[in-house]
């Protein structure tokens, strides 16, 4: 049984015991980050940091920890649980009150804190030649003004993906007044013409540090990119779509409702970005290349 991370202790997962009273459970009144590390090195920590406290600060939840501490608690979770490539998920909500009362407790009662890992499949960026790319869907965005907060309120993003997976796809792209946000766990790219474009980053999508980093690699690769919104049409109508995420990296979409996008295989331009971004991965992490190519098995 793995080992979490329960209000400054480590224990087995059977052995974890939250209040019911715990405002996450009653009220789904907390923040959450992912944060994926490979060959036992958390990547792009920082930037997921920055995110968690831009989440707290947005909901007024006082960070329980220090960067350093959150560092030391990531690397404590990975040696606990066998190195690799882990996804280390962390939640902080707003406590255990006596009382079931929408307002904030008054005084404030102690934020659980609660980490735990799982495995990461293999990314379909360790195959950039062979990969197969995966299906998705096309759904209306059901959810509420404030997407940018990394909320654990996820009851629409689950609906989604449900009915995403109820026809076989791995993920649901989601449009809102006409326009693409994201997807219901990845945010989108497209490509048309050589030029790629990925929706604005405003409070309809949350702000994906794997987003940023695709970004930053897409501008090292000269490719032209521009963050500006993304007509239902244009994606219907792409070359290439990638999904991104720190559980999937890039994922090229290769199939849209139901039909082939592009001619049906993963597109050249994501060819040499999953290239560069598994080179930066290995960089930074000496990520060992991997025979296995996933199709998005992972959120
Ligand atoms: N999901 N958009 C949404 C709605 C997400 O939930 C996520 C991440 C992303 C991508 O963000 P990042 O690149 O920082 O992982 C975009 C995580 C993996 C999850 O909920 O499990």
């Amino acid at each position: 049984m793995a080992d979490v991370h329960l209000n400054g202790s480590f224990m087995s997962a059977e052995q974890a015991r939250i209040s019911p009273m715990d405002r996450g459970f009653l009220f789904a009144d907390g923040i959450y980050e992912v944060i994926p590390a490979f060959n036992a090195v958390p990547f792009r920590l920082d930037e997921h940091l920055r995110r968690l406290q831009r989440s707290l600060d947005a909901v007024q939840l006082p960070n329980p920890h220090s960067a350093q501490v959150w560092q030391a608690l990531c690397m404590q979770m990975i040696a606990r649980n066998g190195g690799g490539n882990l996804s280390i998920y962390l939640q902080i909500t707003r406590g255990a009150p006596e009382r079931r009362d929408h307002a904030f407790p008054a005084p404030l009662v102690s934020p659980t804190v609660f980490m735990a890992t799982s495995s990461l499949a293999a990314s379909a960026i360790n195959n950039a030649d062979t990969a197969s790319g995966a299906a998705a869907i096309v759904a209306q965005d059901i959810r509420w003004a404030r997407c940018d907060i990394k909320s654990v309120a996820l009851l629409p993003n689950i609906l989604l993906r449900h009915q995403a997976v109820s026809v076989g796809a791995v993920e649901a792209i989601l449009v809102r007044d006409g326009f693409v946000t994201e997807g219901s766990s990845t945010n989108v790219f497209i490509a048309k013409a050589g030029r790629i474009v990925t929706p604005p980053r405003t409070h309809k999508i949350l702000a994906g540090v794997t987003r940023g980093l695709v970004i930053e690699l897409c501008r090292d690769l000269d490719f032209p990119l521009l963050e500006q919104e993304v007509p239902e049409e244009q994606l219907r109508d792409a070359d290439e779509i990638w999904i991104t995420s720190s559980s999937k990296d890039a994922l090229p979409i290769v199939s849209l409702d139901g039909r082939r996008v592009g001619n049906g295989s993963p597109g050249p331009l994501w060819r040499k970005l999953a290239r560069h971004f598994f080179e930066f991965k290995r960089a930074e992490c000496g990520v060992p290349q991997r025979a296995d190519a996933a199709s998005g098995g992972n959120n």
